[in-house]
C-alpha cells in the first residue's frame, strides 16, 4: 500500500492565506508565500547559528499549485549543510485548505542563509541546539 507523502523538516511557521495576500487572479501571490518561506526558515537558521543571519541566496523555487484564501499555510524546513558561515535550509510549504483535513505540499526551495555579527560581517556558524536566539534580515 502506497504511504501518502508527510511534509519533511520541522514546522517553522504556519499561518492562513488572507484576502490581503492575493495576485490579480484572486489567488495567493507567490511573493507572499515566499516571505513566509523566508521568516520561517529564517528562524531556524537563527536559531541554529545563535546569532542574526541573512538570507544570501534562493534556489529552486517551484510553485506546484496555487493556494487560495482561507488556506492554512505551513512551512517545513531543515539545515541540510553547515558550511563555515552559511546554512544551506530545505523549505516545502504544504496548505491545508479550508474545512479539509488533508495537506499537500504546493512549493518548496532552498535558502541559503550566512550568520553575521553585530557589525553585519559574517561569522563562522557553531552550532547550539540550546539556544534559541531568532533575530534575521
Ligand atoms: C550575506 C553577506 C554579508 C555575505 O557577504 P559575502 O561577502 O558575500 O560573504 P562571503 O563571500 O564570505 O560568503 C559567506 C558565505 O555565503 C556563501 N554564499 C555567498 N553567496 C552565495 C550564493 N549565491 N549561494 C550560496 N551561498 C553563497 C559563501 O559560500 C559563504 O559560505 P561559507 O562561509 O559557509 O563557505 C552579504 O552578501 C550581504 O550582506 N548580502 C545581503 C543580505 C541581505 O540583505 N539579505 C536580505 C535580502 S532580502
Amino acid at each position: 500500500m502506497e504511504t501518502a507523502e508527510q511534509p519533511k523538516g520541522e514546522l517553522v511557521i504556519r499561518t492562513v492565506a488572507m484576502p490581503a495576500d492575493t495576485n490579480p487572479n484572486g489567488d495567493i501571490f507567490g511573493g507572499w508565500i515566499m516571505s513566509q518561506m523566508d521568516i520561517g526558515s529564517g528562524i531556524l537558521a537563527s536559531k541554529t547559528a545563535c546569532t542574526r543571519v541573512a538570507t544570501v541566496a534562493v534556489e529552486g523555487m517551484k510553485f506546484l499549485q496555487p493556494v487560495k484564501v482561507g488556506d492554512t499555510v505551513a512551512c517545513y524546513a531543515w539545515v541540510e549543510r553547515i558550511g563555515t558561515t552559511s546554512m544551506r535550509i530545505p523549505v516545502e510549504v504544504w496548505v491545508q485548505p479550508y474545512r479539509k483535513t488533508e495537506q499537500t505540499r504546493v512549493t518548496s526551495a532552498v535558502f541559503t542563509y550566512v550568520a553575521l555579527d553585530d557589525n553585519g560581517r559574517p561569522i563562522p556558524v557553531i552550532r547550539d541546539d540550546s539556544q534559541s536566539a531568532s533575530s534575521f534580515a
